[in-house]
């Protein structure tokens, strides 16, 4: 059965056409309350018990563990951003000369420059795996030349589940597969698709999972989730703040300094990361996305967007074939004829929002949007060649 919509629980106004939560997503009332209540709350922080540093903290890891699958809590740390996340991750990696870092060709720079960067520290290689050059079952090519290019050279597979601008599933069960053949670490960052596409780290077995929250997740901007696995578990964090020392709860004893951290991941959770504000938005924001479901948000998408796809296609759009991509984001590549300029002016004078992403006109949708915000983008393109 497919949801129903979910327009009614945001305050996106009927003049506006958002097809673009890959972007940043708007928050839905309960969210919004909670930040309120928070916010309202700091100013009375005669009301803000210790416990409040610590417990909100704890059941946020929860639903985030639930949400992708994992069965301890303490394998999740709070992160600001994902280059934190990665920065974390790549300061505990150390390679041999002329070691192999996988990445996919156009991905995000935060899973990027990091790797760049670890690569110079001990003259090794990022070697990044091109998108094939065609217009038929370019996911899957991709895909079988990620996995031809894992050899006994590969340190690190640095890898997304779906490409943040053309929405290309990669195969993570198989590079995970292939990766524990060839000893090579797997780090995925799940920030375009945590939350509204299925995701089990049970099933994939990866050493890391770095995850953006103001996308798919409905965080504030500034909150970010992270997974680390056995690898992990002994590493250096970025910083050292005093929370994430075991008893850090015993506010009179923080200066008995501590040489232990709390277990597993918690050694890299930012500092400050009990912000009582975000917090309570972030349990919010996870609590319904648990209660929808990635699954039915994901056939949702798809139910609002398969004729879309038909019609732009048949106006002589590319968009990767269904089988081999994301169904809440997915990348349009205009006619050549269009004059993208034209293009971005129409879509802003209609109040339709997209992002523009290297060669694609990136749509994303959620349960807020319907067929007919799609119908309104096909009719803008119509436009567009129509008055070429
Ligand atoms: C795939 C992907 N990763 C990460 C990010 C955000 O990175 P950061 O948190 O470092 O700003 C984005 C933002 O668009 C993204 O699309």
């Amino acid at each position: 059965m497919i949801l129903q919509n979910q327009k009614h629980l945001f305050n996106l106004t009927e003049d506006v056409t958002y097809l673009n939560i890959a972007a940043l997503s708007p928050s839905f009332q309960t969210i919004e309350e909670a930040g309120i209540k928070a916010v309202k709350k700091k100013s009375q922080p005669h009301q803000i018990p210790i416990s409040d540093f610590f417990e909100p903290v704890v059941e946020l890891k929860k639903l985030f563990a639930k949400l992708i699958d994992v069965d301890d809590h303490n394998r999740i740390a709070n992160i600001p951003s994902v280059s934190y996340g990665l920065s974390t991750v790549a300061n505990n990696i150390k390679l041999n000369q002329g070691d192999e870092i996988l990445v996919v060709e156009g991905q995000f720079p935060s899973n990027y420059y990091v790797w760049e960067s670890l690569a110079k520290q001990y003259n090794a290689k990022v070697k990044v795996v091109q998108a094939p050059v065609t217009k038929h079952d370019q996911g899957l090519l991709w895909n079988q030349a990620i996995l031809a290019a894992i050899t006994d050279r590969t340190a690190v597979i640095a890898i997304s589940n779906i490409h943040w601008s053309n929405g290309t599933i990669f195969n993570l069960k198989d590079i995970s597969k292939k990766a524990k053949l060839h000893q090579a670490l797997l780090i995925i960052d799940g920030s375009q698709s945590i939350g509204a596409l299925p995701f089990s780290t049970n099933e994939i077995q990866p050493d890391a999972v770095i995850c953006a929250g103001y996308k798919w997740l409905f965080g504030p901007y500034g909150c970010g989730y992270a997974y680390f696995g056995a690898y992990f578990d002994n590493g250096i964090p970025i910083e050292e703040n005093w929370s994430n020392r075991l008893g850090s709860e015993n506010f009179a004893g923080l200066t008995n300094y501590e040489s232990e951290y709390k277990p597993l991941a918690n050694r890299y959770s930012v500092g400050e990361h009990g912000s009582f504000i975000y917090v309570q938005m972030q349990i919010a924001a996870l609590k319904q996305i648990l209660a929808w479901t990635p699954k039915a948000i994901q056939n949702y998408c798809q139910h609002i967007t398969q004729d879309a796809v038909i019609s732009l296609k048949a106006l002589g759009c590319e968009i990767e074939d269904a089988s081999h991509r994301a169904h809440h984001l997915f990348g349009i590549k205009l006619p050549e004829s269009i004059n993208l300029d034209a293009l971005k002016k129409t879509l802003k004078d209609q109040s339709i929002f997209v992002s523009y992403r290297g060669q694609f006109v990136r749509v994303s949708c959620h349960l807020y949007n319907t067929k007919e915000d799609f119908t309104k983008l096909i009719n803008a393109i119509t436009t567009m060649i129509e008055t070429d």
